[in-house]
């Protein structure tokens, strides 16, 4: 009889409030800050994964697409897993997200997250939360903030062992409407991983860094007592800083179109009306606008006057990354 170990997980991606951006060491994904995230309901990755003794190699299926930059990615860490288990058989994975992937809405974290959960279950590696967002962050820093519930917070850490996430209030602590805004869909030129190397080159990156722990300390307490208009200010404050320093790098790194700037100008003006609504941006063209439940329906109303909006996926704070019944093949 031959053994096989099949196992299917589910990660949401999750959105950045405080931001990753710069590593301390590449090879390790450590980053030169600490960040904070929350997971989000309505997007996720599903990676179902098999390993058997008679696979003769990897075979790996993203979004129903085998792309070898990919491919070789999750082979490489495929392999540190293999190698924590004590075990070398190869696996098929087919992962599948509800998402475009690399337009800014963090695949590579959902994705990572997924495949960490399930591949360490399938080889038996009994993995506690703080190990699974240590190794998961080895394959896409920003997936071991998908692995704990709710709001998340990345301790930076000195090296690999104490630079893990963990769950900083859950899930249904505040009621937020987070509305992922589709404008553009298509890949993106310049990945984050690449993006993360130009940081340092900009003027302002040692400053961003001076001051950022000051700013996790607020964030956490404005999360805390649950300070909508402050903690929207300082959000919409952080992501213009990130794409401060992607501007100002060198060579510079702009993710931006004409309607992402756009954007912005209509949630400022929607403030101007006294709507309390922010936005934040990752390394993509697509913003996120948050509000509270409360107005939900009116901001929605209010973004179905624009057109340059090719679709809107509303999602509010949501658990980690779970394993799941539903194998993909
Ligand atoms: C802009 O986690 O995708 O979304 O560690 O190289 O895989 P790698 O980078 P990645 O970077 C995410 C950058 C960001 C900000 C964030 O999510 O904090």
């Amino acid at each position: 009889m031959k053994k096989i170990f099949k196992i299917t997980a589910l990660a949401h991606p999750n959105l950045a409030f405080i931001k990753y951006w710069g590593k301390k060491d590449e090879g390790l994904n450590l980053p030169a800050n600490t960040s904070i995230s929350v997971n989000l309901s309505n997007l996720y990755t599903i990676t179902t994964i098999e390993f058997s003794e008679i696979f003769s190699s990897d075979q790996i299926k993203i979004n129903q697409e085998e792309n070898q930059k990919e491919i070789l990615r999750v082979v490489k860490y495929l392999d540190l897993i293999r190698k924590k288990a004590g075990i070398n058989w190869k696996a098929k994975v087919v992962s599948q997200n509800n998402f475009p992937k690399a337009a800014g809405f963090a695949s590579s974290a959902s994705g990572f997250a997924a495949l960490t959960l399930a591949a360490t279950q399938a080889l038996g590696l009994n993995l506690s939360e703080k190990e699974l967002t240590i190794l998961a962050r080895l394959g896409s820093g920003s997936a071991c903030r998908s692995i704990p519930d709710g709001f998340v917070e990345w301790k930076k850490g000195e090296e690999s062992e104490d630079s893990y996430a963990y769950s900083i209030f859950p899930a249904n602590y505040w009621k937020l409407s987070i509305f992922a805004l589709f404008l553009k869909t298509s890949e993106k030129k310049v990945s984050s991983s690449e993006g993360h190397r130009l940081a340092s080159t900009s003027p302002f990156f040692k400053t961003r860094i001076k001051k950022i722990d000051k700013k996790i300390i607020l964030l956490k307490k404005f999360i805390k007592e649950r300070n909508f208009v402050n903690f929207g200010n300082l959000i919409e404050n952080e992501a213009l800083e990130m794409h401060a320093i992607m501007f100002t790098s060198r060579p510079s790194l702009i993710y931006w179109d004409e309607k992402t700037i756009k954007l912005i100008k209509f949630v400022y003006e929607l403030r101007m009306k006294k709507f309390p609504v922010y936005f934040t941006i990752d390394a993509g063209p697509n913003p996120y606008l948050i509000c509270e439940e409360k107005n939900e329906k009116n901001l929605l109303k209010e973004l179905k006057k624009i057109n340059s909006i090719k679709n809107i996926i509303i999602n509010y704070p949501n658990s980690g990354a779970k394993i799941i019944k539903k194998d993909l093949f």
